[in-house]
């Protein structure tokens, strides 16, 4: 029966959607003609019965015109309505009525031939792969954990715009990680296409073969430096990278015991999983409960203390100093993933470690020499990603010289697997050496950062209190987060993505917002708008209910301490006046000249001629 599979277009058919699972089951076992009911219905459907009609054209099937229930319900949910021309570039939810359509047609064709139903009698006792996969499907659909996509194409050339399924729909992306548009950044571009013209679109091979070039060891060598540390190693992504070190690392060393921060990441939840070390979950930032799960473990046993610096879903900073200091206490090393945080902190955007030291890395800024005694220099490991504030793809870790080379030496995530592409490398190594020259780019993010906050505040919108970059908005329902989030791109042409459960705790769920420096205060104006739009359609809770029913994931709760954003006023230029200027009435994003020199000088000797010239024209 395919009425689970079905239900996985809930949220795209307003049919579906307001149907349960007993009303299509009902539908799918009645009889129309030679179809069944529920086929019957999905031939009334205007998205699904041009489709249907198309794919059985050969066996005359009727078609279909409009049918005032049908349209009804379209209105009810405020979907454009017109059978007369309901063409997938019309109708946004027209692929995945073109998916159902597809499933709805083979259960005709099913019902229409019942041999094809089950499997041949000599396989009757063979295990029921398809019941099985729906039955995982179900679950997910029941629990309402089942993820969907949307089709956002983001436009290099107008970010922060991109285009949904019909590229004339645009709409405004809230949600990116690409957090200071370096995806689209020229140096970046200029860079990229000009190692595709010299060495081609693939690495060739693995690491070990012929997948190992000068521009993979330079853009090692600028890790290493930005995290001033003796090396670094790539991978395919930092979920790699992470589940890689950590599992080898935790392996290796003999009895080891990782603590893991509640609320870390998959990446090391699953190296950790791997590394078949005993683990220890401490509270997510709690130094108190870090310290007595600590203690319980023998001073000389071999531990791991990993965490994050910025946890991407609710914007937390872990206490990086305090960490440091129960590692030195009771014989641990420290992993720190700075994901969300490499190229949005510090002067040289090396995170948040680098940012806590500021003034001591910021005259230093070009040595690559560690600062003795500085947080940065007390961390074991740093993993990070080329894919986010980077805006490339790619992940690594860096730390000593010998630890680096036992993960290069140990780990099959890095061993066997092709290396990253030449221009994905040329690329972010780039990327990395334009943020290191210009601090505009990530000051001007967390202003942006600052003043959505400050007009949230103002309209009583509720987002979970923390000091950095991310601007998570309290729904607190699955389904009203979901809804919120379709309706700001189906009415607003805003895209943020509703974050659930597992994501998030049930009870939290929340839109995940992040300002770029690209965001012109117009589209911060017509955000915040429209959010309150949304909030009273939905009739979502204000702070104010928020803190009349106790509070929930900090929002309405007594802080203990207030939270100051990481980025102090002088570190954002805000008391001598340098602090970057907001995008407003045309004004376009700002190309540092200086630093795009010394970004294209570095790959200078390989990919010559120079780029000098060419993209500060562009820019
Ligand atoms: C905290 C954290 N670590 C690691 C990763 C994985 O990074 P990548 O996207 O490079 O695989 C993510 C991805 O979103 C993340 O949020």
């Amino acid at each position: 029966m395919q009425v689970t599979s079905l239900l996985r277009y809930s949220h795209v058919c307003p049919f579906l959607g307001h149907s349960n699972p007993n009303q299509l089951r009902a539908l799918a076992n009645g009889v129309h003609g030679n179809v069944s009911s529920l086929t019957a219905t999905a031939f009334r459907c205007p998205m699904m019965g041009p489709k249907l009609a198309s794919m059985v054209a050969t066996r005359s099937y009727a078609s279909v015109a409009g049918n005032k229930e049908v349209e009804e319900i379209h209105k009810s949910k405020d979907i454009p309505f017109d059978p007369s021309s309901a063409t997938s570039e019309k109708c946004p939810h027209a692929k995945a009525a073109s998916d159902a359509a597809a499933m709805a047609q083979k259960e005709a064709d099913t019902k229409a031939n019942p041999a094809t139903e089950h499997a041949p009698t000599h396989e009757k006792d063979t295990f029921k792969y398809t019941e099985f996969y729906q039955g995982e499907l179900h679950k997910k659909i029941a629990d309402k954990s089942y993820r969907y996509f949307n089709n956002i194409n983001r436009i290099a050339a107008k970010f922060p715009v991109a285009h949904t399924a019909n590229p004339q729909d645009e709409v405004d992306v809230w949600c990116s990680n690409d957090y200071l548009g370096m995806s689209k950044n020229p140096v970046v571009l200029e860079t990229m296409k000009r190692t595709l013209d010299r060495y081609g679109a693939g690495a060739g091979g693995t690491r070990n073969i012929a997948g190992n070039g000068a521009l993979h060891m330079s853009l090692e060598n600028e890790l290493a430096s930005i995290h001033r540390k003796e090396a670094a190693l790539v991978f395919s992504s930092c979920y790699v990278a992470n589940d890689a070190c950590l599992a080898t690392i935790g392996s290796k060393l003999p009895d080891c015991v990782i603590f893991s921060d509640a609320s870390n990441h998959a990446s090391m939840i699953q190296g950790i999983r791997h590394s078949g070390a005993k683990k220890v979950i401490w509270k997510h930032n709690d130094m108190a409960d870090l310290e007595v799960k600590l203690k319980s473990v023998p001073k000389e046993t071999p531990k791991i203390i990993a965490f994050e610096s910025v946890y991407s879903m609710c914007g937390s900073v872990a206490p990086i100093k305090a960490i440091c200091d129960l590692a030195d206490k009771y014989g641990a090393i420290t992993f720190l993933d700075e994901v969300h945080a490499v190229g949005m902190y510090g002067p040289s955007g090396a995170g948040v470690a680098e940012h806590l030291d500021f003034e001591a890395h910021h005259s230093t800024r070009r040595s690559g020499a560690s600062v003795k005694g500085s947080i940065m220099d007390r961390i074991d490991i740093i993993s990070g990603t080329l894919g986010k504030a980077w805006g490339v793809v790619g992940g690594y870790i860096a730390g000593s010289a010998d630890l680096v080379d036992v993960v290069r030496s140990y780990a099959p995530g890095f061993i066997f697997t092709t290396s990253l592409p030449p221009a994905v490398v040329a690329g972010a190594q780039t990327s990395i050496a334009y943020q290191r020259e210009f601090m505009g780019d990530r000051r001007l993010q967390q202003l942006n950062t600052r003043e959505v906050k400050r007009r949230l505040a103002e309209m009583s919108i509720p987002v979970v209190p923390n000091p950095s970059h991310i601007i998570p908005v309290l729904v607190g329902d699955a389904q009203l987060a979901k809804e919120a989030s379709d309706m700001l791109l189906a009415k607003h042409q805003i895209y943020v993505q509703s974050i659930n459960y597992p994501t998030v705790a049930r009870g939290e769920e929340r839109l995940r917002i992040t300002p770029t420096p690209g965001h012109t205060t117009e589209q911060i104006t017509h955000l915040v708008s429209s959010l309150d739009t949304v909030f009273n359609e939905l009739e979502l809770k204000r702070t104010g209910d928020w803190v009349a029913i106790g509070g929930r994931a900090g929002v309405g709760m007594v802080a203990s301490n207030p939270v100051l954003p990481i980025w102090n006023d002088k570190q954002l230029g805000l008391e001598d006046g340098t602090a970057p200027e907001r995008l407003e009435g045309g004004k376009k994003s700002v190309v540092r000249v200086e630093a795009v020199r010394i970004a294209e000088k570095r790959l200078h000797h390989l990919l010559e001629p120079s780029l000098v010239g060419t993209v500060t024209a562009a820019a």
